[in-house]
């Protein structure tokens, strides 16, 4: 049988930084409250000009270049957004164009902040099948364009960047099992009720900006959260605790805590960077990923796993021996 190991993983940040200080000055909101509320102290802000594929590009270089790769080597391009550069072509297409590579498959998958966990189920199947020998999956997401920055109920939780993985075929797993999800019935709770058919902000210029009810997500992103963890362990008859690091989507630490904490998972087990990120949507696993790879802490045949939730509501899941 045919596995899927993660052969190389890259990330990018803008180099601006938004610190919560700097938002004191410019809304009714302090360092205190955002601490206290979400964990977060600072966020990555992309520049006048900078663009989604920029992001990703400088990403993937890093993961290729771990993985030892060249952009030749590429033969399936998977990027998750819900900030492509244009409505089309996709990003993944802008994305292959820039590395200089031809007639491979390239596509976005919009799924939100859990856009990289589906970009890693899709990329595991062309893997196993022999479609593809070096994928090249990205989570790239610009929040700050699509955030109201004069509404503090949301402003103060988003931020920018990319994180991207190599994956090759293995013969031993690697990626040991994928779970994607989602429901419509919530669209209402967390959105961007902006688009083709409602038309753009000409119309209202506050339905160009994440909209969210925040109490109602939280609940839901903790209960959720937790079942795509058991529903994981359970089908692979794996004890909880035998991860040795818990990678979480990085929207909130009290809900990265709560999830840890049904674990049984000490919060040093946990690999945290929404302090320093803010929530950067489908980014956010890859680059704790990448971060948690570059400093060490991430070895070789370690068991990981990747927890994702987010608008639509989509959730997925990874279980990866590293
Ligand atoms: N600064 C200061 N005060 C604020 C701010 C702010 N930035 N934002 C809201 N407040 C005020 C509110 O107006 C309210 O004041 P009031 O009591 O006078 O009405 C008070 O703080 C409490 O507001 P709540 O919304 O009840 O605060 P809560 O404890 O629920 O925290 C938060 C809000 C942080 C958004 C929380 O609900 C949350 O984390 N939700 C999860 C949503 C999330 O992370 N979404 C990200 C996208 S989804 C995802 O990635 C999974």
């Amino acid at each position: 049988m045919t596995y899927t190991r993660i052969a190389g993983t890259g990330a990018y940040l803008p180099e601006k930084v938004v610190t919560n200080q700097d938002l004191e000055k410019t809304m009714d909101t302090s360092d205190e409250w955002i601490r206290e509320r979400t964990g977060i102290r600072r966020r990555h802000i992309a520049a006048d000009g900078e663009t989604c594929s920029d992001m990703a590009i400088a990403a993937a270089y890093k993961a290729m270049e771990m993985a030892g790769i060249e952009a030749s080597d590429i033969d399936l391009i998977i990027v998750g957004t819900v900030t492509p550069d244009k409505i089309f072509p996709s990003t993944a297409c802008i994305v292959q164009r820039r590395l200089g590579i031809h007639g491979c498959p390239a596509l976005d998958i919009q799924a939100a902040c859990s856009g990289f966990v589906y970009a890693l189920d899709l990329a595991n199947r062309f893997i196993q099948s022999g479609s593809a020998k070096n994928a090249l999956i990205v989570g790239s997401e610009m929040l700050s364009r699509i955030t109201n920055w004069e509404d503090r109920t949301t402003a103060v939780l988003f931020g920018d960047g990319a994180g991207a993985a190599i994956l090759q075929p293995s013969d031993e797993p690697g990626v040991i099992s994928t779970h994607i999800h989602s429901d419509g019935q919530y669209e209402d709770l967390l959105q961007v009720p902006s688009g083709i058919a409602l038309g753009y902000d000409a119309v209202c210029a506050e339905k160009a900006f994440i909209q969210m009810n925040g109490n109602a997500v939280f609940r839901r992103a903790v209960a959720t959260l937790d079942s795509i963890a058991r529903e994981t362990l359970a089908g692979n008859g794996i004890d909880k605790h035998d991860i040795d690091w818990l990678i979480p989507h990085q929207a909130n630490l009290r809900i990265i805590s709560a999830a840890a904490k049904k674990l049984d998972l000490s919060m040093d087990r946990v690999v945290v960077t929404v302090d320093d990120h803010a929530n950067t949507s489908s980014a956010s696993i890859p680059l704790a990923l990448d971060t948690a790879v570059r400093d060490g802490r991430i070895q070789r045949g370690q068991l990981l796993l990747f927890e994702a939730f987010g608008a639509g509501f989509t959730w997925g899941s990874a279980l990866i021996r590293f």
